[in-house]
């Protein structure tokens, strides 16, 4: 309640602010209320309809529990907000020439939209953003009307309704639904509000990003002097900034010539209330000094007379500017240069008037290409490559490994996604050595940023509730983004598709200006799926595969190509690759044994195959593969609300794992002992079964050891993909499935929902070095290799050595070598087959552990890596008690030693409340390691301040625990 009259006294008592051209409905006085009116409480703008039920105390927090469950009523419901709106009209000039902008940058997703009694429009795509001319209905309410209504038709009931219209496809069933069952596929809303196997479903409602009233007059010298009543006559409501070589066309997917000039292609949708017969738009990079001619644009109508005078659509204008290839420098991803930006200053003039108006946001100069045509047959005989087509990318003209994951939405709801959240989050992919990141096509559209300073809007306003692109544009790691489409069938009627097409355009250019996007994939798996169909001779099944063509490969090519000349685009996120580039067109099956084509996935969730290097795809790239595990115990501790609830198969932790999913509403999922049985077969089979006489230790250990065992084969993994990149395959690439959590439940994350690393994100931190040493063990031949490998573009050169040791500690036997590794590949430094000649003298498999560790020098820095290697499973390892001490050290430093044995995956957990990680003194992230008597680590726990609701938490919190806890207290 506190918020609802606040929110309306603000706008009441700040005539300055209200004065202002840019209102947002954020200030106005909202109510939501559902159906039939039982329930009203207050609203808000941006929010989502759960959101404010539980601020209004109507419903607890959706993410507790069984919520997902018991808070289905809401989607069956259909809410409207409604806000008077006169608290805005009292604050209008009058003025013949004023046109009023009613402005969304998102509605979720199903609304009327009516404003004083007038009906503006029904809307259906929550990823377009609309602008709306409202003069003329603010100008005549109808009776003493001044309400602004949006009423949402529940996502759920709508696309029943769709997909039962006499003229909707029916589509084979294929297992592509997750809960809310046969609808996603009508709707332009994120396809994981309904439900997946990582997450839950809620198909929330609401006004998610920020909306306004922006009014537009002829502005006057002695207004345009007063500071708090600026008044504009343009709205740029849409911006395109594309940077690209001279010469360079996309499409064909031939290399741009890195040394000519760059040309900023700069578009601008503009709304006008005046017209404007010679306009132009100067643009400048002040830290340059740096700054175009005036460059004339297209002419602005302005409204026109009469009834349809409307501004509701924008001109577009359009200007080019050059710039020397030598001036700018580069944009690189942070592991292979700096991520440069410079701030674009625009001015666009209206001339006449002399009335002109300056703007600025941020750009980085790379090229970006995605390679995907035939290996010559000279490469192939000259570097032993599989015949077959390329698939990676090159930035800058040069090719480099892609090091990754994959993201998926930060919350369940949009509205109250923070910029510390997702920062912390790109942050900590950027920590652990990654350099792109995968956004999947079954969530949102990532917004740029919802700092004003940087936005290509004019006015400047902020148009997000947090930053994305903005944030990988400065910390310099590439985003590989895609349209929301995902594992499902999509109908092409002609309204469905209208929608989409538009939606693309918006957001292609939008995203243009961010030099770290890397491409466009129309979609997630769906190629697979298709050509699936298509080969099992479902009835019908080659028209699935021809609409797919039609709108994959035809249409949303030409509409992606028709907004950006900087990014390539692919059907599809995974792909048997291409025939022909340009024009397009799929493979499919189209292949010849032996050779290589386009990008792979792994998931085996069978235990004894989780090292076994031959289950592992030998391919170009490898853009997703993961295995799940739990949450910890801390994040349990956060929606588990009985102590019977904290074991492994408890209602309400079952509940929560929706793998492999229900594919109905049947709750809870019936299907997730399989995903359990998953997880414990794989923590029995290769770690200690957890089991101690204290039940929450032993549940604990149990969700720390699905994490060791998620991070050991998603190691073993990345290593055989990275040595790909000197192997036949020449694969460059590996983005493990998946980086975040949008709940706290079991999911392939290696970031939980706090923000909490889990193991995986650690031995990321060590498997994405820039040179790596690893074992590569085939035990079927009992063979061992040992390789260094590099993703550095010189060569390099260093010393490796590797130790057995056994359980008690004691070193058994050492080897020094030195090695140098050619461009993108690896040196073999040892190579023995038979345990007998593998192992010290006289030592069994289960008695003994290699370490290997690594320094090499890479340009002026040295660099180290490090890695643990055991022959046998550690199930049966003879472990010894390590009795590990702990020593705090100022700050939040923790000296660790092992007084007994060796402590195999030792680990510091911080406490409730705090997000961070633990760092060795380089201020490298250090976590789950072999600790050995006689060698202390030390490491400091890094905290996040934004995030943790502890801020000082104390050093006898921290909890360490290793693979002995498993069974002993
Ligand atoms: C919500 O609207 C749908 C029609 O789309 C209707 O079938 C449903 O009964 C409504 N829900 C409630 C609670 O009124
Ligand atoms: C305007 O909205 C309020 C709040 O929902 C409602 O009580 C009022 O009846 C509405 N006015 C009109 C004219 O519909
Ligand atoms: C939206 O308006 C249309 C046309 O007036 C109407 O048929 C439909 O039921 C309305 N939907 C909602 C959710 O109010």
């Amino acid at each position: 309640m506190g918020r609802f009259f606040g929110v309306a006294l603000l706008a009441g008592l700040l005539p300055a602010l209200a004065r202002a051209s840019v209102f947002s409905l954020s200030e106005l006085p909202w109510s939501l209320k559902n159906q039939n009116g039982s329930i009203v409480v207050p609203g808000s703008v941006p929010s989502q309809a759960h959101l404010d039920l539980l601020k209004a105390g109507v419903i607890t927090e959706p993410l507790l529990g069984i919520n997902e469950f018991t808070e289905r009523w809401i989607v069956n419901d259909n809410w409207t907000y409604t806000a008077d709106i006169s608290s805005f009209v009292k604050t209008l000039p009058k003025s013949s020439t004023q046109k009023t902008l009613l402005v969304f940058y998102g509605i979720d997703t199903i609304a009327n939209i009516t404003l004083a009694g007038h009906p503006i429009a029904w809307v259906n795509n929550q990823f377009q953003q609309y602008v709306f001319d409202v003069s003329d209905a603010i100008a005549s309410p109808l009776g003493k009307n001044t309400n602004l209504t949006l009423s949402f038709e529940s996502a759920w009931y709508y696309g029943l309704n769709a997909s039962t219209r006499p003229d909707a496809e029916s589509f084979p069933a294929v297992g592509v639904d997750f809960e809310y069952v046969g609808v996603r596929n009508w709707i332009r809303k994120v396809q994981s509000d309904f439900g997946w196997d990582w997450g839950p479903a809620f198909v929330p409602s609401g006004i998610h990003k920020p909306a306004y009233f922006i009014t537009l007059s002829e502005t006057t010298s002695a207004e345009a002097s007063d500071a708090q009543s600026i008044n504009t006559p343009i709205l740029v409501s849409q911006s395109s900034i594309d940077i690209f070589k001279q010469g360079y066309a996309a499409v064909t997917g031939v290399a741009p010539n890195q040394a000519a000039p760059w040309i900023v292609n700069v578009s601008l949708a503009v709304h006008s209330v005046v017209a404007a017969p010679r306009p132009s738009l100067t643009l400048s990079i002040p830290e340059l000094k740096l700054s175009s001619k005036p460059i004339s644009l297209h002419a602005l109508p302005g409204p026109g007379k009469g009834s349809n005078a409307s501004i509701s659509s924008p001109t577009w204008v359009t200007a080019q500017w050059s710039i020397p290839d030598s001036i700018p420098e580069r944009w690189f991803p942070h592991n292979l240069g700096t991520p440069k930006l410079y701030n674009l200053s625009l001015t666009l003039d209206l001339g006449g008037a002399g009335q002109s108006f300056t703007f600025q946001t941020s750009v980085g100069f790379r090229t970006i290409q995605l390679m995907q045509t035939r290996y010559p047959d000279a490469e192939v005989a000259a570097r032993g490559i599989t015949p077959g087509d390329q698939w990676h990318f090159e930035v800058n003209g040069k090719a480099f490994y892609s090091l990754g994951t994959n993201i998926i939405p930060f919350d369940p709801f949009y509205a109250r996604i923070s910029d510390e959240q997702v920062r912390w989050v790109i942050q900590s992919a950027v920590q652990s050595g990654q350099n792109m990141l995968r956004v999947w096509g079954g969530g949102v559209y990532q917004p740029s940023t919802t700092s004003v300073a940087l936005t290509a809007n004019f006015p400047q306003h902020a148009t997000d509730v947090y930053s994305f692109y903005s944030v990988c544009d400065e910390l310099g790691i590439l985003a590989w983004s895609e349209f929301i489409f995902s594992d499902d069938f999509y109908p092409l009627n002609d309204w469905l598709i209208d929608s989409v097409n538009e939606e693309v355009v918006q957001n292609v250019r939008r995203i243009n200006k961010h030099a770290s996007t890397a491409q466009w994939a129309g979609g997630n798996e769906i190629e697979g799926i298709v050509q699936q169909v298509a080969e099992d001779g479902f009835p019908g099944s080659t028209h699935y595969l021809d609409e797919f063509v039609t709108l994959f490969q035809d249409d949303l090519h030409d509409v992606a190509y028709s907004a950006t000349n900087s990014v390539p685009y692919t059907d599809c996120s995974t792909t048997h690759g291409v025939l022909s580039v340009d024009p397009l067109i799929i493979r499919f099956g189209n292949a010849t044994p032996g050779e290589i084509y386009g990008n792979s996935e792994r998931y085996d969730y069978s235990a004894p195959d989780a090292f076994t290097i031959s289950t592992f795809p030998v391919s170009r790239f490898v853009n997703e593969f993961g295995f799940h595990s739990m949450p910890s115990f801390y994040s349990w501790e956060e929606v588990l609300q009985s102590p019977d609830d904290f074991s492994f198969n408890s209602e309400v932790v079952m509940s929560r794992d929706h793998h492999p999913p229900a594919g109905s509403l049947a709750w809870p999922n019936p299907n997730a002992i399989q995903g359990q049985e998953q997880m414990s077969d794989a923590v029995e089979l290769w770690l200690p079964t957890p089991g101690t006489s204290d039940s929450n230790q032993t549940f604990a250990q149990w969700c720390w050891s699905t994490q060791v065992f998620q991070a050991m084969t998603m190691y073993s993994q990345l290593a055989f993909y990275r040595l790909g990149a000197g192997r036949p395959e020449n694969n460059l690439g590996a983005l493990v499935w998946q980086l975040n959590d949008i709940w706290q439940g079991v999911s392939w994350s290696s970031i939980e929902y706090s923000g909490r690393w889990k193991v995986l994100h650690y031995v990321e931190s060590t498997i994405f070095q820039p040179v790596v040493i690893n074992p590569f063990w085939t035990a079927a031949s009992e063979t061992l290799e040992i390789a260094v490998t590099s993703d550095r573009w010189e060569s390099v050169s260093g010393q490796a050595q590797w130790t057995w040791f056994n359980w008690e500690g004691k070193a058994l036997n050492t080897t020094h070598k030195t090695f140098t590794v050619p461009t993108l590949n690896n040196s073999i430094l040892y190579q023995e087959v038979g345990l007998s000649n593998i192992l010290p003298n006289g030592t069994a498999a289960t008695d003994v552990w290699l370490h290997m560790n690594l320094t090499a020098h890479v340009g002026q820095e040295t660099v180290t890596n490090e890695q643990f290697f055991t022959p046998a499973s550690l199930a049966n390892a003879t472990l010894v008690d390590p009795r590990i001490e702990v020593t705090h050290g100022p700050g939040l430093t923790f000296t660790l030693s092992a007084k007994g044995g060796v402590a195999p995956w030792t680990w510091l957990d911080h406490p409730s409340g705090t997000v961070g990680f633990f760092a060795d003194k380089t201020g490298h992230p250090l976590n789950g390691f072999y600790l050995v008597p006689g060698a202390d680590r030390t490491v400091t726990f890094q905290l996040n301040a934004a995030l943790s609701r502890v801020k000082t938490p104390n050093p006898s919190d921290f909890v360490v625990r290793s693979l002995w806890n498993n069974t002993h207290v």
